[in-house]
């Protein structure tokens, strides 16, 4: 099967399947924000906006990498990018791989900057092709694809495992991401794309020079039942068994930002399971800078197109304005310093990473 029907294959799947982890959730609802009563604050006078690696955004918000690398993408990319930029956030491309190997397929992905020429843009290249070889001037040429911000490289384990034709050679990248950060003139952002990011992880990141890390965590999209439906489909057995123990697998992102935080500072995206401006505000109080959301856009686009995925990131938006008027914080800085409450299990992972 090409990489194009790959990506075809999966956004079928993502739009018709149940693709979320059942059990496991993201573990925001265990983080309360603490309610005023009198928020001594006007809500005309709350702003939302933000500036991340560089840009201003209209709010810590924007649409995680997905899509590119088939004349079906193309179109969602355009409108994906027409909805993120009229509301003033940014987006990713999804992964860029196919483009090099078939240089036709560029438009597909450069796209999104012919569409919004001034937004926040990432890159998107996978980790185990960068073990595989891939070269410098290969990065380069990804980035400069798109006219990247930034570039983000995936690290997805768990699907390469479970995808049928899955590269699991994770050898020596972050060696290899270093050398990226050093040749490349964007912030490089490494990223999961479901599974989370540990403490451990992001020290080795922190050191290798990452310009920021996005948590990508367990409670939403689950990689490990798309690729399992896909190996169920193609008769694969034993890879839809497997997919079927480790559906749940991973750090769910509420703990995976603690963990994260309790060890750098990095500039930090939330992802993984953000369903709401609620999850979003959740998510900053535990120490993220801005959130990312994917699949509820896909699924968005999909059925409504531009304006289905503007409707949904302004509610989103709303929703954040509204968390931040609730707790009585004028901006999000002042949200980051306003108590809030770790209950049940994201309590005890908070103890035990030294965060009250
Ligand atoms: C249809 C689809 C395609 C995706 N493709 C990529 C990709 O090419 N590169 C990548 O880094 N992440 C990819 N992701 C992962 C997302 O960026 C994100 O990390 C993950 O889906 C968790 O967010 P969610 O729960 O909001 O979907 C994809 C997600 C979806 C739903």
């Amino acid at each position: 099967m090409s990489i194009s029907e790959r990506k075809i294959d999966h956004l079928s799947i993502v739009s018709k399947e149940k693709v979320e982890a059942k059990m496991q959730t993201t573990w925001l609802e265990y983080v309360r924000l603490i309610h005023k009563a009198s928020p001594d604050i006007s809500f005309d006078e709350v702003d939302t906006s933000v500036t991340f690696l560089g840009s201003r955004f209209s709010a810590p918000l924007m649409i995680d990498s997905m899509t590119g690398g088939a004349e079906e993408a193309k179109e969602i990319n355009r409108k994906l990018a027409e909805a993120a930029s009229s509301l003033g956030i940014g987006m990713g491309v999804g992964s860029q791989r196919s483009a090099l190997k078939n240089p036709e397929l560029a438009d597909t992905f450069s796209v999104v900057r012919e569409t919004a020429p001034d937004m926040f843009v990432m890159a998107n290249v996978g980790g185990a092709q960068i073990a595989a070889g891939m070269s410098v001037d290969d990065i380069k040429k990804v980035v400069d694809m798109v006219k990247a911000n930034a570039l983000a490289v995936h690290l997805n384990p768990l699907q390469e495992l479970i995808q049928p034709e899955g590269d699991t050679n994770f050898r020596g990248i972050v060696p290899k991401i270093n050398e990226i950060v050093k040749a490349v003139q964007v912030p490089v952002i490494v990223k999961e794309v479901g599974a989370g990011i540990s403490r451990e992880m992001a020290i080795e990141l922190h050191m290798s020079g990452v310009g920021a890390i996005n948590v990508s965590g367990v409670g939403g999209t689950s990689w490990a039942v798309v690729e399992g439906l896909r190996a169920k489909k193609a008769g694969n057995r034993e890879k839809f068994e497997l997919s079927e123990t480790f559906a749940e697998w991973g750090i769910p992102t509420a703990a995976s930002i603690l963990e994260v935080r309790s060890v750098s500072k990095i500039p930090l995206i939330a992802s993984g399971g953000i369903r709401s401006g609620l999850d979003i505000a959740r998510a900053i109080s535990l120490g993220a800078d801005i959130s990312a959301m994917a699949l509820p856009v896909m699924k968005a686009v999909l059925k409504g197109g531009s304006e289905g995925a503007k409707k949904l990131l302004s509610k989103s938006i709303l929703e954040y304005r509204s968390a931040l008027f609730l707790t009585g914080s004028r901006t999000t800085s002042e949200l980051k310093r306003k108590r809030r409450i770790l209950l049940g299990p994201l309590g005890e992972w908070a103890r035990s990473v030294g965060i009250q």
